[in-house]
Protein backbone atom coordinates (compact mmCIF):
# COMPACT_ATOMS: atom_id res chain seq x y z
CA UNK A 1 0.00 0.00 0.00
CA UNK A 2 0.97 3.30 -0.79
CA UNK A 3 1.53 6.01 1.95
CA UNK A 4 -1.82 7.64 2.81
CA UNK A 5 -1.77 10.84 1.11
CA UNK A 6 -5.50 11.42 0.75
CA UNK A 7 -8.44 12.48 2.92
CA UNK A 8 -11.92 13.12 2.36
CA UNK A 9 -14.05 15.35 4.97
CA UNK A 10 -17.78 15.48 5.10
CA UNK A 11 -19.13 18.54 5.75
CA UNK A 12 -22.56 18.48 3.85
CA UNK A 13 -25.05 17.38 6.98
CA UNK A 14 -27.74 19.67 7.91
CA UNK A 15 -26.86 19.88 11.75
CA UNK A 16 -30.35 19.32 13.20
CA UNK A 17 -28.67 19.56 16.54
CA UNK A 18 -27.30 22.88 15.54
CA UNK A 19 -30.76 24.90 14.52
CA UNK A 20 -31.54 27.31 13.58
CA UNK A 21 -28.04 28.64 13.21
CA UNK A 22 -27.15 25.95 10.67
CA UNK A 23 -29.96 26.91 8.65
CA UNK A 24 -27.91 29.64 7.53
CA UNK A 25 -23.96 28.97 9.01
CA UNK A 26 -22.24 25.87 8.22
CA UNK A 27 -21.80 24.30 11.73
CA UNK A 28 -18.31 23.22 10.01
CA UNK A 29 -17.81 27.07 9.44
CA UNK A 30 -18.81 27.95 13.02
CA UNK A 31 -15.86 29.89 14.99
CA UNK A 32 -13.26 28.18 17.49
CA UNK A 33 -11.67 31.28 18.62
CA UNK A 34 -11.34 33.17 14.98
CA UNK A 35 -10.95 30.01 13.17
CA UNK A 36 -13.61 27.87 11.94
CA UNK A 37 -13.86 24.25 13.22
CA UNK A 38 -13.07 22.96 9.80
CA UNK A 39 -9.90 24.79 8.98
CA UNK A 40 -8.33 22.78 12.57
CA UNK A 41 -9.95 19.57 10.60
CA UNK A 42 -7.71 20.48 7.50
CA UNK A 43 -4.60 21.33 9.48
CA UNK A 44 -4.67 17.99 11.23
CA UNK A 45 -4.80 16.33 8.06
CA UNK A 46 -2.27 18.40 6.77
CA UNK A 47 0.45 17.93 10.05
CA UNK A 48 -0.34 14.07 9.42
CA UNK A 49 0.83 13.89 5.62
CA UNK A 50 -1.98 14.19 3.75
CA UNK A 51 -1.37 16.61 0.88
CA UNK A 52 -4.61 16.17 -1.16
CA UNK A 53 -8.23 16.64 1.01
CA UNK A 54 -11.65 16.24 -0.63
CA UNK A 55 -14.38 18.36 0.94
CA UNK A 56 -18.07 17.11 0.31
CA UNK A 57 -20.26 20.47 0.79
CA UNK A 58 -24.03 21.10 -0.04
CA UNK A 59 -26.31 23.76 -1.03
CA UNK A 60 -26.01 26.77 1.35
CA UNK A 61 -22.12 24.96 2.75
CA UNK A 62 -20.63 27.68 0.19
CA UNK A 63 -19.17 29.82 2.53
CA UNK A 64 -16.46 26.65 3.79
CA UNK A 65 -15.41 26.49 0.12
CA UNK A 66 -14.84 30.64 -0.03
CA UNK A 67 -13.24 29.96 2.99
CA UNK A 68 -10.68 28.00 1.57
CA UNK A 69 -10.22 30.65 -1.49
CA UNK A 70 -6.65 33.24 -1.66
CA UNK A 71 -8.71 36.70 -1.49
CA UNK A 72 -6.40 38.63 -3.73
CA UNK A 73 -7.54 42.13 -2.75
CA UNK A 74 -7.95 41.45 1.19
CA UNK A 75 -4.14 40.07 0.82
CA UNK A 76 -2.99 43.21 -1.07
CA UNK A 77 -4.59 45.95 1.36
CA UNK A 78 -2.58 44.01 3.85
CA UNK A 79 0.25 43.61 2.29
CA UNK A 80 0.31 47.79 1.29
CA UNK A 81 -0.63 48.53 4.97
CA UNK A 82 2.30 46.56 6.27
CA UNK A 83 0.13 44.14 8.44
CA UNK A 84 2.20 40.82 8.03
CA UNK A 85 0.83 38.81 10.47
CA UNK A 86 -2.65 39.68 9.36
CA UNK A 87 -1.56 38.84 6.12
CA UNK A 88 -0.12 35.27 6.99
CA UNK A 89 -3.06 34.69 8.87
CA UNK A 90 -5.31 34.83 5.92
CA UNK A 91 -3.76 32.84 3.50
CA UNK A 92 -2.86 30.26 5.27
CA UNK A 93 -5.82 27.76 5.21
CA UNK A 94 -5.26 27.66 1.17
CA UNK A 95 -2.11 26.85 1.68
CA UNK A 96 -2.20 23.70 4.08
CA UNK A 97 -3.31 21.05 1.07
CA UNK A 98 -4.18 20.41 -2.16
CA UNK A 99 -8.11 21.16 -1.50
CA UNK A 100 -11.08 19.67 -4.15
CA UNK A 101 -14.56 20.05 -3.33
CA UNK A 102 -17.84 17.78 -4.40
CA UNK A 103 -21.28 18.30 -4.25
CA UNK A 104 -23.56 15.65 -2.12
CA UNK A 105 -26.96 16.00 -3.57
CA UNK A 106 -29.08 14.64 -1.08
CA UNK A 107 -28.35 13.89 2.84
CA UNK A 108 -28.39 10.32 2.33
CA UNK A 109 -25.73 10.09 5.46
CA UNK A 110 -21.92 10.02 6.28
CA UNK A 111 -21.40 6.68 4.27
CA UNK A 112 -22.97 8.44 1.44
CA UNK A 113 -20.82 11.58 1.90
CA UNK A 114 -17.95 9.66 2.07
CA UNK A 115 -18.61 7.06 -0.74
CA UNK A 116 -18.49 10.79 -3.47
CA UNK A 117 -14.89 10.29 -2.95
CA UNK A 118 -14.57 6.88 -4.55
CA UNK A 119 -13.06 7.98 -7.41
CA UNK A 120 -10.88 10.56 -5.66
CA UNK A 121 -9.27 7.84 -3.85
CA UNK A 122 -8.86 5.83 -6.67
CA UNK A 123 -6.63 2.64 -5.83
CA UNK A 124 -5.22 4.49 -3.10
CA UNK A 125 -5.54 4.36 0.98
CA UNK A 126 -7.88 7.43 2.17
CA UNK A 127 -8.12 9.41 5.62
CA UNK A 128 -11.79 10.29 6.55
CA UNK A 129 -12.09 12.82 9.34
CA UNK A 130 -15.83 14.35 10.40
CA UNK A 131 -15.60 17.56 9.74
CA UNK A 132 -17.57 19.06 12.48
CA UNK A 133 -15.20 17.21 14.83
CA UNK A 134 -11.83 18.36 16.23
CA UNK A 135 -9.51 16.48 17.84
CA UNK A 136 -6.26 17.14 19.65
CA UNK A 137 -3.86 15.44 20.61
CA UNK A 138 -1.69 14.98 23.78
CA UNK A 139 1.13 14.91 21.82
CA UNK A 140 0.83 18.00 19.08
CA UNK A 141 3.94 17.05 16.76
CA UNK A 142 1.72 13.58 16.45
CA UNK A 143 -1.90 14.08 15.93
CA UNK A 144 -4.81 11.07 15.65
CA UNK A 145 -4.69 10.78 11.92
CA UNK A 146 -0.98 10.69 11.63
CA UNK A 147 -1.38 7.43 14.63
CA UNK A 148 -4.10 5.93 12.58
CA UNK A 149 -1.95 6.29 9.54
CA UNK A 150 1.30 5.09 11.23
CA UNK A 151 -0.95 2.16 12.67
CA UNK A 152 -2.16 1.46 8.74
CA UNK A 153 1.50 1.28 7.51
CA UNK A 154 2.18 -1.15 9.97
CA UNK A 155 0.05 -3.40 10.55
CA UNK A 156 -1.27 -3.42 6.74
CA UNK A 157 -5.04 -2.76 7.52
CA UNK A 158 -7.54 -0.05 7.66
CA UNK A 159 -7.40 1.78 11.15
CA UNK A 160 -9.63 3.55 13.39
CA UNK A 161 -9.61 6.31 16.12
CA UNK A 162 -10.78 4.78 19.25
CA UNK A 163 -11.95 6.31 22.65
CA UNK A 164 -12.98 4.85 26.00
CA UNK A 165 -16.26 6.02 26.79
CA UNK A 166 -18.20 5.26 30.26
CA UNK A 167 -20.73 2.28 30.47
CA UNK A 168 -23.50 4.31 30.50
CA UNK A 169 -23.02 6.50 27.40
CA UNK A 170 -21.62 2.94 25.16
CA UNK A 171 -25.43 2.85 23.57
CA UNK A 172 -24.70 6.55 21.85
CA UNK A 173 -21.73 5.09 19.87
CA UNK A 174 -20.32 2.50 17.32
CA UNK A 175 -18.63 0.39 19.24
CA UNK A 176 -15.66 -2.13 18.56
CA UNK A 177 -15.54 -5.69 19.63
CA UNK A 178 -11.66 -6.42 19.86
CA UNK A 179 -8.81 -7.72 21.50
CA UNK A 180 -5.90 -5.67 22.55
CA UNK A 181 -2.41 -6.38 20.46
CA UNK A 182 -0.25 -3.53 21.89
CA UNK A 183 0.32 -0.01 22.79
CA UNK A 184 -3.27 1.44 22.58
CA UNK A 185 -4.04 -0.75 19.68
CA UNK A 186 -6.50 -3.65 19.09
CA UNK A 187 -7.07 -5.81 16.47
CA UNK A 188 -10.93 -5.13 15.59
CA UNK A 189 -13.17 -8.38 15.09
CA UNK A 190 -16.45 -6.33 14.53
CA UNK A 191 -18.43 -3.21 14.73
CA UNK A 192 -21.27 -2.98 16.92
CA UNK A 193 -23.95 0.09 16.19
CA UNK A 194 -24.85 1.64 19.75
CA UNK A 195 -25.50 -1.65 21.82
CA UNK A 196 -26.89 -1.71 24.88
CA UNK A 197 -24.74 -1.41 27.94
CA UNK A 198 -25.59 -5.52 28.71
CA UNK A 199 -24.68 -6.56 25.78
CA UNK A 200 -21.53 -4.13 24.29
CA UNK A 201 -18.13 -6.19 23.75
CA UNK A 202 -16.07 -2.94 25.10
CA UNK A 203 -16.40 0.49 25.83
CA UNK A 204 -14.42 1.61 22.72
CA UNK A 205 -15.61 4.08 20.67
CA UNK A 206 -15.45 5.10 17.50
CA UNK A 207 -14.29 8.82 17.82
CA UNK A 208 -14.40 10.51 14.28
CA UNK A 209 -11.11 9.94 12.45
CA UNK A 210 -10.20 6.65 10.15
CA UNK A 211 -7.66 5.42 7.67
CA UNK A 212 -9.40 3.39 4.92
CA UNK A 213 -8.27 0.67 2.44
CA UNK A 214 -9.82 1.45 -0.62
CA UNK A 215 -12.10 -1.84 -0.04
CA UNK A 216 -14.13 0.72 1.92
CA UNK A 217 -15.57 2.26 -1.21
CA UNK A 218 -16.99 -1.19 -2.44
CA UNK A 219 -18.53 -2.04 0.85
CA UNK A 220 -20.00 1.44 1.10
CA UNK A 221 -21.62 0.69 -2.45
CA UNK A 222 -22.90 -2.36 -1.41
CA UNK A 223 -24.38 -0.96 2.20
CA UNK A 224 -27.90 -0.31 1.56
CA UNK A 225 -29.88 2.49 3.98
CA UNK A 226 -29.74 1.93 7.46
CA UNK A 227 -30.88 4.03 10.44
CA UNK A 228 -32.55 6.84 9.86
CA UNK A 229 -32.83 6.19 6.11
CA UNK A 230 -29.17 7.15 6.18
CA UNK A 231 -26.16 5.11 4.28
CA UNK A 232 -24.28 3.78 7.28
CA UNK A 233 -20.47 4.18 7.53
CA UNK A 234 -20.37 1.92 10.46
CA UNK A 235 -22.52 -0.75 8.49
CA UNK A 236 -20.06 -0.03 5.59
CA UNK A 237 -17.56 -1.08 8.28
CA UNK A 238 -19.02 -3.82 9.52
CA UNK A 239 -18.76 -5.57 5.90
CA UNK A 240 -15.02 -4.13 5.78
CA UNK A 241 -14.03 -6.38 8.88
CA UNK A 242 -15.72 -9.08 7.38
CA UNK A 243 -13.38 -9.15 4.86
CA UNK A 244 -10.35 -7.78 5.60
CA UNK A 245 -8.22 -6.71 8.80
CA UNK A 246 -9.13 -3.42 10.92
CA UNK A 247 -7.59 -2.01 13.47
CA UNK A 248 -8.20 0.71 16.36
CA UNK A 249 -5.76 2.87 17.71
CA UNK A 250 -7.01 4.46 21.13
CA UNK A 251 -5.75 8.04 21.18
CA UNK A 252 -4.66 10.14 23.74
CA UNK A 253 -6.53 13.43 23.40
CA UNK A 254 -9.68 14.99 23.56
CA UNK A 255 -12.47 15.00 20.60
CA UNK A 256 -14.80 17.86 20.63
CA UNK A 257 -17.39 17.52 18.70
CA UNK A 258 -18.95 20.69 17.88
CA UNK A 259 -22.06 19.12 16.20
CA UNK A 260 -23.82 20.31 18.87
CA UNK A 261 -24.10 23.69 21.26
CA UNK A 262 -22.95 22.20 24.51
CA UNK A 263 -19.76 20.62 22.57
CA UNK A 264 -18.54 23.91 20.82
CA UNK A 265 -19.24 26.10 23.87
CA UNK A 266 -16.71 23.58 25.66
CA UNK A 267 -14.38 23.77 22.97
CA UNK A 268 -14.31 27.28 22.56
CA UNK A 269 -13.66 27.79 26.20
CA UNK A 270 -10.77 25.56 26.23
CA UNK A 271 -9.25 26.95 23.08
CA UNK A 272 -9.60 30.26 24.76
CA UNK A 273 -7.78 29.49 27.51
CA UNK A 274 -5.02 28.20 25.63
CA UNK A 275 -4.69 31.96 23.94
CA UNK A 276 -2.42 34.30 26.42
CA UNK A 277 -3.80 37.12 24.94
CA UNK A 278 -7.23 36.65 26.50
CA UNK A 279 -6.89 33.26 29.07
CA UNK A 280 -6.77 35.47 32.31
CA UNK A 281 -9.79 37.02 31.26
CA UNK A 282 -12.00 33.81 30.25
CA UNK A 283 -10.39 32.36 33.32
CA UNK A 284 -11.93 35.83 35.28
CA UNK A 285 -15.20 35.19 33.91
CA UNK A 286 -15.64 31.63 34.35
CA UNK A 287 -14.83 31.62 37.54
CA UNK A 288 -17.32 34.42 38.93
CA UNK A 289 -20.01 33.00 36.98
CA UNK A 290 -19.21 29.25 38.50
CA UNK A 291 -19.32 30.98 41.75
CA UNK A 292 -22.44 33.34 41.22
P1 LIG B 1 -23.47 14.09 11.75
O1 LIG B 1 -23.57 12.68 12.13
O2 LIG B 1 -23.21 15.06 12.84
O3 LIG B 1 -24.80 14.45 10.90
O4 LIG B 1 -22.34 14.18 10.64
P2 LIG B 1 -25.55 15.80 10.54
O5 LIG B 1 -26.68 15.37 9.71
O6 LIG B 1 -24.67 16.85 9.94
O7 LIG B 1 -25.99 16.41 11.95
P3 LIG B 1 -27.36 16.27 12.74
O8 LIG B 1 -27.39 14.87 13.28
O9 LIG B 1 -28.44 16.56 11.72
O10 LIG B 1 -27.27 17.32 13.81
C1 LIG B 1 -20.95 14.09 10.88
C2 LIG B 1 -20.25 14.78 9.71
O11 LIG B 1 -20.67 14.19 8.47
C3 LIG B 1 -21.22 15.15 7.61
C4 LIG B 1 -21.63 16.31 8.51
O12 LIG B 1 -21.62 17.55 7.80
C5 LIG B 1 -20.61 16.27 9.63
O13 LIG B 1 -19.46 17.04 9.35
N1 LIG B 1 -22.39 14.57 6.86
C6 LIG B 1 -23.41 13.98 7.52
C7 LIG B 1 -22.40 14.67 5.48
O14 LIG B 1 -21.46 15.21 4.85
N2 LIG B 1 -23.49 14.19 4.80
C8 LIG B 1 -24.55 13.59 5.43
O15 LIG B 1 -25.52 13.16 4.74
C9 LIG B 1 -24.50 13.48 6.83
Amino acid sequence: MPPVRKAIIPAAGFGTRFLPIAKAVPKEMLPIVDRPVIDYVVEEAAASGITDILIVISRDKRAIEEFFHSHPSLEAALRSKGKSSELAIVSAPNQRARLHFTWQQEMLGLGDAVLLGRTFAGNDPCAVLLGDTIVTSSDPANPVTAQLCAAFNSHGGSAVALEEVPEDKVSRYGIADATPIGDRTWRVHQWVEKPSRESAPSRMAIASRYVFSPAIFECLAATPKGLGGEIQLTDAMRLLASREPMFGVQFNGTRHDIGNPAGFIKANLEFALQRPEMADSIRHTINSLAGS
